[in-house]
Order: C-alpha cells, then sequence, then structure tokens
C-alpha cells in the first residue's frame, strides 16, 4: 500500500503508460471505464488479485470481472460459446458482461473466479481503458473503485474519496458516460439468465438473441421476487475434499493447508503469515489439493483481521456441512 494517490487528470500516453507500467508490476490502479471506475490489476497475477480485495476492505471474495482489450484474448482464456461469440459481436466494446467458462489451460488467477468455473468478462467502449490494458499487456480484473459498502464512483473524485491513500494512480477520465455498472448475463449454462441489469437493455439482449431471456430472481419472505446480487447467489466453490478449520496439526487421513509457520503443511498459504499472500494462494491451493485427491484438509487458523476475514468467511463456507 501506498501513502500516497497520484491523480493523473489528463489521460495522456504518459499517464496510460504509467498505469500500465504499475499494472505489469503487480499494483493497483484505478481507471475510468463508460459505466464505472475500476479498480484494477493484472487479473493473471494472484498477489495482485488479492490486493484488490485488499484496497476494498471487501470482507467476502467475491468474483471479479475481467477486463480485455480485444475478443480474441477473451476466447484464449474461456471455452467456445456461440453465444458470448453474438453478444460480444452486437454489443463490444461497451457496458455488457458475460459470465463464461473457464478454458482448462486458462492463464486467469483463481482468485478473479472465486474458485469457480466461470469468469466474467468484458470489454470496455472506453477508449483510453483499452488502450491501458493493451498496453499493459495482460486482462486485468477490476471491480468498481470504491470501498466496500460504498456506492460505485463516476468520477476520479468519487474514487479518491472512497479509497483514499489505498492506491497509488487513479487515471481520471472525466465523468463516466453510462454512469451505471455492465449489464451481466450468465451464459455458462444452456439457457442465457440476466444477472444484473445495467447499461444495456435487456430488450436489446433479446433482439440479439431472437429470444426471450429471464432475469436471475428469487422469491423472498414476502412473498415478492427480488433480483438478488449475483455475488451472493453464487453456489461458491466448495473443494470436494471435507474441510477442518483451526487445526494445530493434521489428524489421520487429513492433509494440512498451513497458515504461518507450521510443520509437515502439505501446502502453506503464506509460511510468513502474510495475508494478502494467503489470499492470493487460497483458491489455487485448494483446487490443487483437490486434484491431487485430498479426502480431508486441515486448515490452520488465519488471523480474523484484514484480508484474512475474506479468506476465514471462504473457509467456513468450505467447511460447512454439506447436502
Ligand atoms: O460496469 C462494471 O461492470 C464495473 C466496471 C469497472 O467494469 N465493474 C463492476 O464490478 O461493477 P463489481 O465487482 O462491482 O461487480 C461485479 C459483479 C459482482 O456482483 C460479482 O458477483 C459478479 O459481477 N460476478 C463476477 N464474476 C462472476 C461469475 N463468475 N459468476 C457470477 N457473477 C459474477
Ligand atoms: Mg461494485
Amino acid at each position: 500500500m501506498k501513502s500516497k494517490t497520484d491523480i493523473i487528470h489528463a489521460m495522456n500516453s504518459s499517464g496510460i503508460e504509467r498505469a500500465a507500467n504499475l499494472l505489469r508490476s503487480g499494483e493497483v490502479v484505478a481507471f475510468p471505464t463508460e459505466t464505472v471506475y475500476g479498480l484494477g490489476a493484472d487479473a493473471t497475477n494472484d498477489s495482485a488479485v488479492a490486493r484488490i480485495f485488499e484496497a476494498k476492505q471487501r470482507p467476502q471474495f467475491n468474483p471479479l470481472i475481467v477486463h480485455f482489450s480485444k475478443p480474441e484474448n477473451v476466447w484464449n482464456e474461456t471455452k467456445p460459446s456461440p453465444i458470448g461469440e453474438k453478444l460480444a459481436s452486437e454489443f463490444w466494446p461497451g457496458p455488457l458482461t458475460v459470465v463464461v467458462n473457464r478454458r482448462s489451460d486458462s492463464t486467469l488467477s483463481r482468485l478473479v473466479s472465486a474458485g469457480l468455473e466461470t469468469v466474467a468478462v468484458r470489454i470496455p467502449a472506453h477508449e483510453k481503458a483499452r488502450e491501458m490494458i493493451e498496453m499493459a499487456g495482460c486482462p486485468v480484473a477490476a471491480p468498481s473503485a470504491n470501498r466496500s459498502g460504498s456506492i460505485s464512483p463516476t468520477c476520479a473524485q468519487h474514487v479518491v474519496e472512497s479509497l483514499g491513500d489505498r492506491i497509488p494512480l487513479v487515471l481520471d477520465g472525466g465523468d463516466c458516460s453510462v454512469g451505471l455498472e455492465s449489464t451481466i448475463v450468465d451464459i455458462s449454462d444452456a439457457t442465457p439468465v440476466i444477472l444484473r441489469p445495467g447499461g444495456v437493455s435487456q430488450e436489446a439482449i433479446e433482439d440479439a438473441l431472437g429470444h426471450k431471456v429471464t432475469q436471475f430472481q428469487e422469491v423472498n419472505e414476502t412473498g415478492s421476487a427480488a433480483l438478488k446480487a449475483p455475488g451472493q447467489m453464487l453456489s461458491h466453490y466448495a473443494p470436494n475434499a471435507s474441510v477442518r478449520l483451526c487445526a494445530s496439526k493434521a489428524n489421520p487421513g487429513e492433509v494440512l493447508l498451513g497458515f504461518g509457520n507450521v510443520k509437515d503443511a502439505t501446502l502453506n498459504l503464506s509460511p510468513e503469515s502474510n495475508l494478502v499472500e494467503a489470499a492470493a494462494n487460497l483458491f489455487a491451493m485448494l483446487h490443487q489439493l483437490d486434484s491431487q485427491g485430498a479426502k480431508a484438509i486441515a486448515v490452520s487458523p488465519v488471523p480474523d483481521v484484514e484480508l484474512g476475514a475474506a479468506i476465514n468467511d471462504r473457509l467456513r463456507r468450505a467447511a460447512a456441512p454439506r447436502n
């Protein structure tokens, strides 16, 4: 974390170059898109993505939208999707995000997917944003550039007020032309579902696809249907193995996912007890233990502060009884 935030008011090529250099070196950068300002990091770098959550002070790992400069780079990371290509040709660059299936050889961080097999992707219409991504040479994971729980920023000043000294750079591209987040359509299953209304209307999507599309809804206690926030409705990734928390050592039949200076850890989230490093490793290591066929995972205690709160939230869900 830097003690001072620079604001680059003119998004000229030297400003974009600085942002691109910061992204390449694993830092976070706030940048304008046509919807809202994003807090970006190299989507292929686990630690850089962990820094996004650190800066936002988000107590949970919600999956993030990954921003690309051109469609071919999207399809290199994701499984072929005719519906995705149709929506892309109609609405990209622009305020439409599609949730698609990751390729098994995807270079994207597991943390951007919060451990899921899907990833949300879009190509922003803001030309300078695309220039920055192109110059950085990596896809850019970016949630809205606000502290967790506050509203999305539509100008650079909002970002500064919300994230203050927690980030090194804000690229100021003026007011966002759309001013409302992107529409999110989940096309990872056969039937597309709108997860979040936004900059592209449902009617426009239906016109492009030639059929009706439903919005994800749940029925609340009062019996009326309500749109659920996509971050909450996710059936979150749980490893195949059972999970036991706050373990001082592995019992017979268990592997140990360590944290800090522990002996005999099969894998260690962070031998130096660094929470950013642990967050960066969390999903990748759970997946690794699963793919090694672990039946039961014991996890060392992780302090419940800063990113540790998000790590523990995730681990508690993984350890909860399943049906
Ligand atoms: O306009 C926008 O979409 C802005 C700009 C910066 O691009 N970004 C944005 O990101 O609004 P964020 O993190 O504030 O909201 C992303 C939403 C979250 O609710 C998250 O749960 C959902 O997208 N999401 C991301 N990946 C997902 C996935 N694989 N499956 C389902 N939902 C996903
Ligand atoms: Mg947001």
